[in-house]
């Protein structure tokens, strides 16, 4: 991909979004960065002759081809769609809320499915174009108080890699990050919501593992403008990866499943390939 291209990018009003806005600029592209709020975009990006900050709630399908709609307006087309809003309900799955979950749900998974369904046309005219999903390690390997949180990501994983081969036809591509613990804001009140607990088996647990997911708050290892540096970066390559490792955490964990489902396959393999027809 060369320069100079024109990127559209989900919550961009804090955390990774905000730098992946700076980087995108900085390398010389131009920047749709959208957020719920467009004030507070414009706000925590600052001012540049080639950024457009749009409201955008990726829950909203109208407002996501209103966004797309004038992002096109402005900048002729859309090069790299970023689905990077994001938000994480913490909790056992029992006392996670069936609305909760849903909820969950209609941030992560079904909001860049909003906002991809209104740039692929754009993307199909244009016969070129890099959807770059912003999954997580937990859309690798599930984990305690993830359940739901790592259902949207794996969620978002498989819709990915589903659609990468439905969209490859038209010239473009698809590239998931699953970003390590990097710091930004997710684990702030602001974007976490911890489930209320509910049953007493799990009291001792649910105080020890919120407690500790609110003190990593702050102080997690990944810098997120290297990570969004990386990013653009990768996303200007001729062939950009179809899975990015964000953080030395992340390639500890894509390893560990990568050789869990090896030991998996073989463990019953006899098993496993027995299970034919006899004819
Ligand atoms: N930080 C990490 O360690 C980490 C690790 C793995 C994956 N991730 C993923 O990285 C992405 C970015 O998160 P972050 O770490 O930058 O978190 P963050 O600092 O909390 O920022 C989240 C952003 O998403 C926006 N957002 C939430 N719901 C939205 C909606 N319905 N529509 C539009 N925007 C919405 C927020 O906007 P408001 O200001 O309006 O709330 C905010 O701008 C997420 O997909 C997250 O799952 C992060």
């Amino acid at each position: 991909m060369s320069n100079n291209k024109i990127w559209f990018i989900t919550g961009a009003g804090r955390g990774l979004g905000v730098e992946l806005t700076k980087a995108a600029l900085a390398a010389g592209h131009s920047v749709v960065a959208t957020g719920r709020n467009s004030a507070k975009v414009a706000a925590a990006v600052g001012d540049h002759p080639n950024l457009l900050c749009l409201k955008l709630d990726v829950t909203r399908i109208d407002e996501a081809q209103s966004a797309v709609n004038a992002a096109v307006a402005r900048f002729g087309g859309i090069d790299v769609l970023v689905n990077n809003a994001g938000n994480f309900y913490a909790g056992f799955f029992e006392e996670l809320s069936p609305e909760e979950v849903r909820s969950q749900l209609e941030t992560l998974l079904f909001g860049p499915m909003n906002v991809t369904r209104a740039v692929l046309p754009t993307m199909r005219s244009q016969r070129t174009g890099l959807l770059l999903n912003i999954s997580s390690t937990a859309g690798i390997a599930g984990g305690m108080y993830c359940s739901a949180y790592a259902a949207a990501k794996f969620g978002l994983e498989g819709w990915t890699e589903s659609l990468a081969v439905e969209i490859a036809p038209f010239g473009i591509r698809t590239m998931l990050v699953e970003p390590g613990f990097f710091r930004t804001e997710l684990l702030t009140p602001d974007s976490t919501t911890f489930a209320q607990p509910s049953i007493q088996d799990y009291a001792d647990r649910s105080k020890a593992t919120s407690d500790a997911w609110s003190g990593m708050s702050g102080t997690q290892g990944g810098d997120p403008a290297k990570l969004a540096r990386a990013i653009v970066h990768l996303a200007g390559l001729e062939v950009p990866p179809t899975r990015f490792a964000g953080g030395s955490d992340a390639v500890g964990v894509f390893k560990a499943k990568a050789q869990a489902l090896l030991a998996e396959a073989d463990a019953f393999r006899e098993l496993s390939t027995s299970l034919a027809h006899d004819e």
